[in-house]
């Protein structure tokens, strides 16, 4: 079982891609296969909490005793959240939510005929930052998937959007999305813990260890 301290708790958790429109039959999207953000969601309701995953659109079983919320694009995603983040304790975003969509998708498929097609891509909303700028907001945990400098990256990341707990991993050659297993750097305000390559599950049991210590931290139990 997991942390004791969990038990009770409810979570918040957003896993998977988002996919944005280009017409009916195109999108665009990304390679996140959901299986972090999934194992955090199984992890956390074995161990007795009460657990919401938001996902956006994977081929994933939904793990035992987890209410699950499908989604599509970036602004599903975030209604979807936005929602929820009273009503919860954590909130962690695991997610891929894509940081452009198509400006306006098209009504037909777009036909081709040697014209090239243009997409103007517009900026999707931060559905992290905006949960962690809440007035009344849950403990918000982040994740950070970067190619190069990840602890300045993420350290920079946890700072701007104000987060209580990032998890950094670095991607490419290998590594991160859409595998098994990974390897985490937690930073939080004042501290740090290296996570070594793992199964995602395990990685999983341990963020929530460290989520569940930083919270008894702070509200004075241990
Ligand atoms: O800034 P960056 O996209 O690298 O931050 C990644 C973190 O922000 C992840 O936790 C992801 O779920 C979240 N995010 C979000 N909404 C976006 C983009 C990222 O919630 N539009």
């Amino acid at each position: 079982r997991g942390p004791r301290e969990l038990a009770g708790m409810r979570f918040l958790v957003s896993a998977g891609p988002t996919y944005e429109d280009i017409d009916p039959v195109r999108f665009v999207g990304n390679r996140s296969s959901g299986r972090m953000g999934f194992a955090i969601a199984e992890a956390a309701a074995h161990a007795g909490a009460a657990v919401t995953l938001v996902a956006g659109p994977v081929a994933l079983a939904t793990p035992a005793g987890v209410e699950r919320v499908d989604v599509r694009s970036a602004r599903e995603m975030r209604a979807a959240v936005l929602a929820r983040t009273a009503s919860n304790d954590v909130f962690i975003a695991a997610a891929a939510v894509g940081d452009f969509r198509p400006q306006a998708a098209l009504p037909q498929k777009f036909k081709k005929g040697g014209a090239a097609l243009e997409l103007a891509l517009v900026e999707n909303p931060d559905i992290l930052a905006e949960v962690a700028a809440l007035p009344a907001r849950p403990f918000v945990v982040g994740f950070a998937a970067e190619t190069e400098n990840v602890e300045a990256h993420a350290r920079d990341k946890l700072e701007r959007k104000r987060l209580d707990l990032i998890a950094a991993n670095q991607v490419g050659a290998g590594l991160g999305f859409e595998r098994g297993d990974n390897a985490l750097l937690l930073l939080w305000p004042g501290g740090r813990e290296e996570l070594p390559r793992a199964d995602k599950r395990e990685l999983a049991r341990q963020l929530l260890a460290r989520i569940a210590h930083l919270r008894a931290a702070r509200s004075g139990t241990h």
